[in-house]
């Protein structure tokens, strides 16, 4: 899976150069700070997830490029205002110092809010689009929105200093504020491809399990690794007063907590044989992942 991961991030990577260059946009320093916002460093998973979507339907990942650029700059956005001092408060991300600190404030807000745009421009401008496309587009615009990642981020902020936050609460927060990106990629890809019904539903019910399993092993990782490691501070958690899955079932538990749902997803996804084996693979992997 490792191999197939680089493989793919190579291939975003150009995508998104080539997506960039198009905009041909001379203000230079917003330019700049979105650029950065969304610049090498991450680990380009919601791309990839557009790549397997693509792969699963028997497509391309050229057919679901402008989804991957979109997704991904949706994703970039949200981290660049996920650092903000009024939200977590971050100084590193992706190994380097966040857009605000570079930019200013005012700058990573517009950088945020620019590559927001910039995503639906990108997605609504592919020279091949479809009523496919557009679904595909409608509901990532409904997993980035109230009902989705920004609902989740809304109720992290609810959750800071929260007494009585439980794994019900927790699992409702990471359903939102991460497995929705994560379904949007994914799903959004299967439906760009012409995904029917039954699959819509099994990729739907992986991405949603994979993005909690996702964040549970970020916050565990937020206690347990180091920021040369994440390219992130650690003990953010804990510094911004949230509460996590580690201080609800403690990392024992959490892991056992992860190996479950792991089981499950592996087990609903696996009756599609052969054609599901790379999500099967990447769930594993994003398990046991250290960075
Ligand atoms: C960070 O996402 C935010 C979470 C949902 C935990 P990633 O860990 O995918 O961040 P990058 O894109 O690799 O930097
Ligand atoms: C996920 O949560 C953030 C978003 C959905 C944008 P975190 O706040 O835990 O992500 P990190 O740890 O800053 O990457
Ligand atoms: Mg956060
Ligand atoms: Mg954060
Ligand atoms: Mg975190």
């Amino acid at each position: 899976m490792k191999k197939i991961l680089v493989e793919y991030k190579s291939i975003f990577e150009k995508q998104l150069q080539e997506i960039l260059v198009e905009f041909n946009c001379d203000i230079q320093p917003i330019f700049e700070a979105l650029s950065y916002g969304i610049a090498n460093g991450g680990k380009r998973i919601r791309p990839a997830l557009c790549y397997l979507g693509a792969e699963f339907c028997e497509k391309d990942a050229n057919y679901v490029k402008n989804l991957a650029v979109g997704i991904e700059m949706i994703h970039s956005y949200s981290l660049v205002h996920d650092d903000l001092p009024c939200m977590d408060d971050d100084n590193l991300r992706r190994g380097k110092p966040t857009a605000h600190v570079v930019y200013g404030e005012g700058m990573a807000v517009l950088a945020g809010d620019a590559l927001l745009n910039m995503a639906f421009e990108v997605m609504l401008g592919d020279k091949t689009i479809d009523t496919n496309m557009l679904n595909a587009i409608k509901y990532i615009a409904n997993m980035s929105g109230i009902n989705g990642m920004i609902g989740g981020q809304c109720l992290d902020l609810a959750n800071e200093s929260k007494e009585n936050f439980g794994i019900e609460e927790l699992t409702r927060l990471n359903r939102l504020k991460t497995s929705c990106l994560i379904r949007g990629a994914l799903v959004g890809s299967a439906i760009r491809c012409g995904a029917d019904d039954k699959e819509i539903d099994a990729l739907e019910t992986y991405a949603q399990n994979l993005g909690e399993i996702f964040q549970i092993v970020d916050d565990i990782l937020d206690r347990t690794s180091t920021a040369q490691a994440l390219g992130k501070e650690v003990n953010q958690d804990v510094a911004n007063d949230k509460k996590s899955i580690v201080d609800i079932l403690g990392i024992d538990k959490a892991k056992e907590y992860i190996k479950v749902l792991e089981e499950d997803t592996i087990a609903k996804i696996g009756v599609y044989g052969k054609k599901s084996q790379n999500l099967i693979d990447l769930c594993k992997f994003l398990s046991n992942r250290n960075n």
